[in-house]
């Protein structure tokens, strides 16, 4: 990714953090324009000649997106503070608008996007126009040894539903189609005026008139109640679709992680989600040598994958951070071990989704259309969230049914 700034020296702060941020999702910071798929630009609104810069920037950036599908520019800074999403009616080539005080929706799609294609799909943007986040919890109460998240963002606070909803009908108003709650703990959400959980936020988001798609990230364990599974039935936008990380499936290993759970109480959430929605598109995440793990722990979690067969699996190897409780103990699995570990896992991911998805060869599927790639083919997701082709007709937002003709482990071809 490439980071353009101009302005004064909170401008120049705010580059450096987010190329930090970029980098700790696995993305290049500081690469060149003609290497890089992803433009942010830092802008300042102090005067007028500073917007300018940047409005004769997007336009030189038009030119390189147009030059490789998959390519996304974003805009952030003063100017983001001050004309917000109407920038993307003024510059059609731009795909994201956000705000630097809150750049965790941002992250949570480049995360979407650019993180599952470690080794599989192309980076296809779904732009802001189209798609929202959310936040609507913020910080985290659980303390995973590993995690520094509870040292960055603090303990959790959630949005009083009556914003969030209000929010999410001036989006869709704006023209967004899908939504995506958010948080680091989305499903300890707790509504501060009325008490109510995740749930009954969903069942309110979920009848906002004009909205095609909800969805929510990401989820403990802990917190995954019947309530919530029963929601993923019965809310008729709500997708099929669920992201519960399990982190390993050795209960000696989640015992030093903190998370609280056992692999079987995991599983047990996993079937009962499967029995109320059949279909459910199941996605995790796992983090590969962890301070002590064994090969036989190691091997837990693999024959957890084979079991349940997830559509999506994020893999990560283990990286030790300052303050965190596993901080202070040795990093002790090596990085080769680490590095295999990792690519035993990417294999056996790559052919269980290609076999999920070759199962739904001669299916239906529902498609929201995000963007037009390589020779005009429309590109979108499924409801399950898979990438999924389409023959050239179809627009930018279109919602339609198709047929899943060839299916390859990273995206569906459909007629
Ligand atoms: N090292 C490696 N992966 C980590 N994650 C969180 N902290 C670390 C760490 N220190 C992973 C977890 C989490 C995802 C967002 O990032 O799998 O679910
Ligand atoms: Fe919180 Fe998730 Fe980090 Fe655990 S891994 S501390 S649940 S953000």
């Amino acid at each position: 990714m490439h980071i353009w700034q101009v302005g004064c020296q909170m401008n120049a702060a705010d580059a450096d953090s987010l190329a930090e941020r970029c980098a700790e999702i696995g993305m290049r910071p500081g690469a060149e324009l003609p290497d890089a798929d992803l433009a942010i630009l830092v802008t300042c609104a102090i005067r007028q000649h500073a917007e300018d810069k940047a409005a004769s920037k997007l336009g030189e950036l038009a030119k390189w997106k147009e030059q490789r599908p998959g390519r996304a520019i974003a805009l952030t800074g003063c100017m983001a503070g001050e004309h917000g999403a109407g920038l993307l009616h003024r510059f059609r080539y731009l795909d994201y608008v956000f705000d630097m005080r809150d750049t965790d929706g941002f992250f949570a799609r480049l995360q979407d996007t650019f993180q599952g294609s470690l080794e599989g799909p192309v980076p296809l943007p779904a732009s802001d126009r189209l798609c929202a986040y959310l936040p609507v919890i913020l910080g985290c109460n659980e303390m995973c040894t590993y995690c520094i998240v509870p040292f960055v963002r603090g303990r959790e606070s959630s949005r009083p539903s009556s914003e969030v909803v209000a929010e999410a009908g001036r989006v869709v108003e704006g023209g967004v189609r899908e939504i995506t709650l958010l948080g680091q703990n989305v499903n300890s959400y707790l509504d501060p005026e009325t008490g109510e959980g995740l749930a009954g936020l969903l069942a309110r988001v979920d009848s906002v008139p004009g909205l095609e798609r909800l969805r929510f990230l990401t989820s403990h364990p802990r917190n995954a109640s019947e309530e919530l599974l029963q929601a993923i039935a019965d809310l008729p936008r709500l997708c099929e679709n669920l992201y519960l990380p399990v982190q390993s499936g050795d209960d000696q290993c989640l015992r030093r992680m903190k998370r609280d759970y056992r692999a079987g109480d995991y599983l047990r959430i996993l079937e009962r989600a499967r029995a109320l929605v059949p279909g459910i598109g199941l996605s995790t995440d796992i983090i590969v040598g962890f301070c002590g793990e064994t090969e036989e722990e190691f091997l837990s979690t693999y024959r957890m994958l084979e079991e349940v067969e997830f559509d999506t699996v994020h893999v990560q190897a283990y990286s030790p951070r300052p303050g965190t409780a596993a901080y202070r103990r040795a990093d002790d699995v090596p990085l080769p071990e680490k590095q295999e570990r990792l690519q035993r896992v990417l294999a056996l991911q790559r052919e269980i989704s290609a076999r999920r998805n070759r199962a739904l060869v001669g299916q239906r599927v529902e498609v929201l259309v995000e963007g037009v790639g390589e020779r005009c083919r429309p590109y979108g997701r499924t409801r399950q969230n898979r990438l999924a082709w389409l023959e050239p007709g179809p627009k930018v937002g279109d919602l339609l049914s198709a047929e899943v003709v060839r299916a390859t482990a990273w995206q569906l071809q459909c007629a």
